[in-house]
């Protein structure tokens, strides 16, 4: 047991988020297979676990915390998100300060990261800005099953690039493969609970960058839901930052 003490005073808040080697990183999972990619996820969460107040996240968040949203996008080479989030925080397509973007197109990778989202349904407005408005080096992706509605299936074909992944449902791997397969090495999930715990699920998540706020009494949603089923995954702590009141955890999956 230690103390967590007032220590060294860091002028750049995000830079110990910036600076993880994530790319060509090695990662097997504990069945061996490797999905050929970097898996983190980020998320904000009250005292109390909550994810969410009134079915949003923003009440959650701080400017910090902000800050770190786009750090950690601009680090990725796709957003991976859930339908469900998509369709309550009305998702557009990923937007970084110029600054981020030049970094980025230095470094011979795209302005900004594809967003790809998970859905089994195909619920979503085509007309929104997230498939209209994208970078077109950057086309939203959607993945989905070969189960999906087909006439939202024809539908999406023409708004987004689709990936199959999986026959009744998404099969987590089989996304990340596809993902992979078209050169991204660095995959961020924005969640939701629902999305995360099926990574966690399957054993594919990487990193978990948790934001805590001091807050209690959002919405009852955890940051994961997993299948009762699922085995208990460890992970070994690689930062704690504080800010304030507000505590800022970054974790590795015990075996990275
Ligand atoms: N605090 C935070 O950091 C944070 C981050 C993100 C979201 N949130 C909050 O979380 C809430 C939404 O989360 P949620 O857990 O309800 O939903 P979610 O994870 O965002 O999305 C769930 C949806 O994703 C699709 N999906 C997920 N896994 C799938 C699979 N294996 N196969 C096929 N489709 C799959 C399905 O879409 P279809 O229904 O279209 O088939 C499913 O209904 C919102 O209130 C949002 O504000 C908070």
């Amino acid at each position: 047991m230690r103390w967590m003490q007032a220590a060294t005073v860091i002028d750049d808040p995000v830079g110990p988020y910036r600076s993880v080697e994530r790319r060509g990183r090695k990662v097997h999972g504990t069945d061996g297979r490797d999905p050929g990619c970097w898996v983190l996820a980020n998320m904000v969460s009250g005292l109390d676990g909550s994810v969410a107040v009134g079915g949003r996240v923003g009440a959650l968040s701080s400017p910090t915390d902000a800050e770190l949203f786009r750090t950690l996008r601009s680090v990725a080479d796709v957003v991976l998100v859930g339908a469900e989030t998509v369709r309550r925080e009305k998702y557009g397509p990923v937007r970084l300060p110029d600054g981020l973007r030049a970094e980025r197109a230095a470094a011979g990778r795209a302005a900004v990261p594809r967003l790809a989202i998970v859905s089994r349904s195909l619920q979503l407005d085509w007309d929104a800005p997230v498939f209209t408005e994208a970078d077109p080096a950057s086309a939203t992706i959607v993945v989905t099953c070969a189960a999906a509605p087909r006439a939202q299936l024809d539908e999406a074909g023409r708004h987004a690039v689709v990936l199959l992944a999986g026959d009744e449902r998404v099969e987590p791997r089989a996304a990340l493969a596809a993902l992979a397969g078209l050169g991204s090495e660095v995959v961020l999930c924005e969640g939701g609970p629902t999305l995360l715990g099926e990574l966690v699920a399957a054993d594919l998540l990487d990193e978990l960058c948790l934001t805590i706020e001091p807050v209690m009494g959002g919405d009852p949603l955890p940051v994961a839901i997993t299948p009762a089923s699922a085995a208990l995954v460890r992970h070994r702590i690689a930062h704690v930052l504080v800010d304030g009141d507000t505590i800022f955890l970054r974790y590795e999956r015990e075996d990275r």
